[in-house]
C-alpha cells in the first residue's frame, strides 16, 4: 500500500501536475493536508478512484469536471459536463456590470446562465438587484440552482427556454448580460484543451459563431427599459461586427473592452430608443 508521499512522488515522475489536487479531492481534504500527513495510506477504494481520475486527466478531461468544482469571482461553483466551465475572462463582464450606475432594486436579465456564475456573482455583490437567469439546458439550470442555494442567493429566478422566449416581453430590464456561445462550429480550437468535453451547445454558434450574439442584440429592445444596458462577451475578432449591430439596433455609448490578455472580449451599449 502506498503512502501519500509515495503517490505524489510517483505522480511527479510521471509529470502529472494535477495529481495533488486530485488526491486531495479523493481524500476530501485540501492540498496542504497532503503535505502535513505524508505517511497517510489511502484506502483501496480511494486509491482506485484517484488512479482512475489521474487516467481521465491524462486523457484530457478538464480538471474541473473531475473535481466537480471551479472557482469564479472567488466563489467555488459546482460544475458538471452539463455546463461550461466558467472562465476567468468572464469576470470582466461582472466587473463592467458592477461599474454601471444602475438604480437600487434594478432588474437584471442574464441569458445563458450555465453554472449560474455571472448571476450568482452579481447577486452576491448587489443584494438589492432582482436577477432573472435563463438557459435552454435543463441540466445546466439544475446546477445553477444548486450553486445559488450554496451561495445563498435565493432571489435569483431561473427560467428555461430559448434566449428571451421564457420572458413575458415587457421592457423592464436595466441590464441584460450574457456570455453566449460564440465559437464557430469549425474552429480547430474545439479539438483542444478539454473543449471536446464541454457541451457544444454552450460553445458553438452558426454563422462563424455570431448567430446567438446577433439574436440577443436584435431582440434586446423588446426587453430593455430605455437607458438600459446590454453587455455581451464575445470572441477576440467579433467586436467590430458587434459594435455595428449595437449601433443599428439603437444603442449609444457602444464600446468594446479588452480582457487581461489584451483581446477584445466584451461589448456594451446603452439602449436609447429614438422618440
Ligand atoms: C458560453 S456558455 C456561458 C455559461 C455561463 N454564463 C458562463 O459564463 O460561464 C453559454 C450558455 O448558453 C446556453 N445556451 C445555448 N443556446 C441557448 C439558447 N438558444 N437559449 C438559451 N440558452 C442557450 C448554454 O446552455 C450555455 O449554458
Amino acid at each position: 500500500m502506498s503512502t501519500v508521499a509515495e503517490l505524489l512522488s510517483q505522480a511527479r515522475r510521471d509529470g502529472a501536475e494535477d495529481a495533488p489536487l486530485l488526491l486531495a479531492h479523493v481524500l476530501g481534504k485540501d492540498r496542504s493536508w497532503l503535505y502535513a500527513w505524508p505517511e497517510h495510506v489511502p484506502g483501496s477504494a480511494q486509491l482506485h478512484r484517484y488512479l482512475n481520475l489521474l487516467q481521465r486527466r491524462r486523457q484530457g478531461e478538464p480538471l474541473a469536471y473531475l473535481t466537480g468544482e471551479k472557482e469564479f469571482w472567488s466563489l467555488p461553483l459546482k460544475v458538471s459536463p452539463a455546463v461550461l466551465i466558467p472562465r476567468p475572462e468572464t469576470e470582466l463582464l461582472v466587473e463592467l456590470a458592477l461599474s454601471l450606475e444602475l438604480p437600487r432594486g434594478a432588474r437584471i436579465l442574464e441569458l445563458g446562465t450555465g453554472s449560474g456564475a455571472i448571476a450568482i456573482a452579481l447577486s452576491r455583490e448587489r443584494a438589492d438587484w432582482h436577477i432573472t437567469a435563463t438557459d435552454a439546458s435543463p441540466g445546466a439550470l439544475e446546477i445553477a440552482r444548486d450553486n445559488a442555494r450554496r451561495h445563498q442567493t435565493p432571489g435569483i429566478e431561473f427560467l428555461q427556454g430559448d434566449w428571451y422566449q421564457p420572458l413575458s416581453g415587457s421592457r423592464e430590464y436595466q441590464l441584460i448580460i450574457s456570455n453566449p456561445p460564440y465559437v464557430a462550429p469549425d474552429d480547430p480550437h474545439l479539438l483542444q484543451d478539454g473543449l471536446p468535453h464541454e457541451p457544444r451547445q454552450a460553445l458553438c454558434a452558426d454563422n462563424a459563431g455570431l448567430d446567438d450574439l446577433e439574436t440577443i442584440i436584435r431582440q434586446a429592445p423588446g426587453y430593455l427599459a430605455p437607458g438600459g444596458w446590454l453587455l455581451l462577451e464575445h470572441g477576440f475578432d467579433q467586436g467590430r461586427r458587434l459594435r455595428q449591430w449595437f449601433a443599428e439596433t439603437g444603442f449609444e455609448q457602444v464600446n468594446t473592452h479588452q480582457d487581461l490578455g489584451g483581446q477584445d472580449r466584451v461589448t456594451l451599449g446603452c439602449y436609447s430608443p429614438s422618440p
